[in-house]
């Protein structure tokens, strides 16, 4: 951290909570980078295998990770140093408060959620971060014409997803044919999506693009 945060970590106003942001501080991503380019944000980045090796393949394009597990953040860091990988920025907070308050509108070309949290008890369902007013939120980050592309290994939450994006016509249209998207090419295979086949469950890939 002492070494890698001062080059990786955004640190936000905070509002209320460790991992809020301060509503009403809108930032400038291109003054993160020192530059214009294509910014792919990716929600819940884990260890950061998925983001580190899409900033390593892709220089031309800039990548903002946000997690709320430090531990994850700190890994993610390693990572980018070992890959020496510098279009990279990461944020500990809360993924709808970056989204709704800290990027502009329109900012972003691509939105990346793989594996949310299942919350796999029925009870627990409504804590799920996929779901109509969180679609809102995506919408108005997103470019006209970006991408929003999600992968579940809990078949009900994959129904809920396409449900929910299925049902937002106004704002997103499938970019897939079919019932389900085939596997992003660049979807790095990552330990949960690992445990997720080792338990015989089913890989669903989404993709949704901003009308
Ligand atoms: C099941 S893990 C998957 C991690 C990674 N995407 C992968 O495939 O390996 C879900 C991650 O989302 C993070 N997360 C959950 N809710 C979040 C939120 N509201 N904002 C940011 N990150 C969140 C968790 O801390 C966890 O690291």
């Amino acid at each position: 951290m002492r070494e890698l945060a001062p080059e990786y970590l955004l640190t936000p106003e905070r509002g209320d909570g460790v991992t809020s942001v301060a509503a009403g501080v809108e930032a400038d991503p291109h003054e993160w980078f020192g530059r214009e380019a294509e910014l792919v944000v990716e929600i819940g980045s884990g260890q950061g295998h998925q983001v580190t090796a899409a900033a390593a393949a892709h220089p031309e394009r800039d990548f903002l990770a946000v997690e709320v597990y430090i531990g994850g953040l700190a890994r993610t860091m390693v990572l980018a140093e070992k890959l020496d990988v510098h279009n990279l920025r990461l944020i500990e907070a809360n993924a709808p408060e970056v989204l709704e308050h800290l990027l502009p509108g329109e900012s972003v070309s691509e939105i990346w959620i793989f594996f949310p949290d299942p919350w796999h008890k029925a009870k627990h369902n409504k804590r799920r971060l996929i779901n109509n007013d969180f679609v809102a939120i995506l919408a108005r980050a997103l470019k006209p014409g970006g991408v929003v592309r999600m992968a579940t290994d809990w078949e009900d939450y994959a129904e809920q997803m396409r449900d929910v994006f299925d049902g937002s016509d106004r704002l997103f249209k499938r970019d897939f044919a079919g019932d389900w998207a085939p596997r992003f090419e660049e979807r790095v295979l990552t330990a949960f999506e690992q445990k997720g086949i080792d338990k015989g469950r089913i890989i669903r890939d989404l993709a949704y693009k901003k009308l």
